[in-house]
């Protein structure tokens, strides 16, 4: 039996009582799985991870992080927000050994551990740059660093890539998967590009209307390791043509 590492159990919250926002909602998410979200702007795809790392509070139901139910969830994923929350001030090094800084280790120690990750992370020699001197790329690499140094098996990515052109998202994207591959984490991908979706993920969940009451949920029917030329794979073009319909169709009734 594969082991929840995320659960959602009749989960609702609106911002401030106003405007309802997820309506009893139940999601699973497993170890070592690749879930994708995608859904029009302003359907909750944030908020959804706000309340994971405890940014925002639940109103009704239960959310569990590897079957526990812990009263502060602050530091139990990795998170990488939507913007950009490198501190301009600090070098890469800086930047990246924030969640150790946290956990009390120290600055010597800290190198130690960071040094050798930074070259695998295509980062070598970066160190002691500040963000504005790296490409987009690279700062989300730092940002990606920084949250796999929290230690949590759980990341939560918010539209990781889309400030990125088009030939370093591809790769950005390989990049990601081999990553994950060798780390064995579960991940949680917020996306507005149904594309990268399908290639990354190992089921994709639409967040339609809000209130969100249930998630479509589409298992994406691609082995692994996989190519970009997978995608054009009869199954997963039908799959892709689905899926807009669906987004459209959300944005329609807006
Ligand atoms: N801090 C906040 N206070 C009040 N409303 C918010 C707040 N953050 C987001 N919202 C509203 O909640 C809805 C969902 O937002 P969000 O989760 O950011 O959507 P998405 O990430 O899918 O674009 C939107 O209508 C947004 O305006
Ligand atoms: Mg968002």
């Amino acid at each position: 039996m594969r082991k929840p590492v995320l659960e959602f159990q009749d989960v609702s919250f609106s911002y401030g009582g106003k405007k309802p926002i997820l309506d009893h909602l139940n999601v699973t998410v497993y170890e070592r799985e690749f879930v994708t979200i995608i859904g029009a702007s302003g359907s909750g795809k944030s908020t959804l991870f706000r309340l994971i790392t405890g940014l925002e509070t639940e109103e009704h139901g239960r959310i569990r992080i590897n079957s526990e139910q812990p009263k502060n969830r602050h530091g139990r994923t990795g998170y990488m927000p939507q913007q950009d929350l490198l501190m301009p001030w600090r070098t890469v090094l800086e930047n990246a050994a924030v969640p150790l800084e946290l956990a009390g280790v120290s600055k010597k120690e800290s190198s130690i551990r960071i040094l050798p990750l930074l070259n695998e992370f295509g980062l070598n020699g970066a160190e002691h740059k500040y963000p504005s001197e790296l490409s987009g790329g690279m700062k989300q690499r730092v940002s990606f660093l920084r949250s796999i140094l929290t230690g949590s098996n759980i990341l939560l990515l918010d539209e990781p890539f889309s400030a990125l052109d088009a030939i370093t998202r591809l790769s950005m994207q390989e990049w990601l998967l081999d990553q994950w591959e060798k780390r064995e984490k579960s991940i949680l991908f917020i996306t507005h590009d149904v594309n990268e979706a399908l290639f990354l993920s190992d089921r994709i969940f639409v967040f339609q209307d809000t209130p969100v009451r249930t998630l479509q949920e589409v298992v994406v029917p691609l082995g692994r390791p996989r190519s970009l030329r997978d995608l054009n794979d009869p199954a997963v073009m039908e799959l892709k043509d689905k899926l807009i319909d669906q987004l459209r169709g959300g944005v329609k009734r807006l």
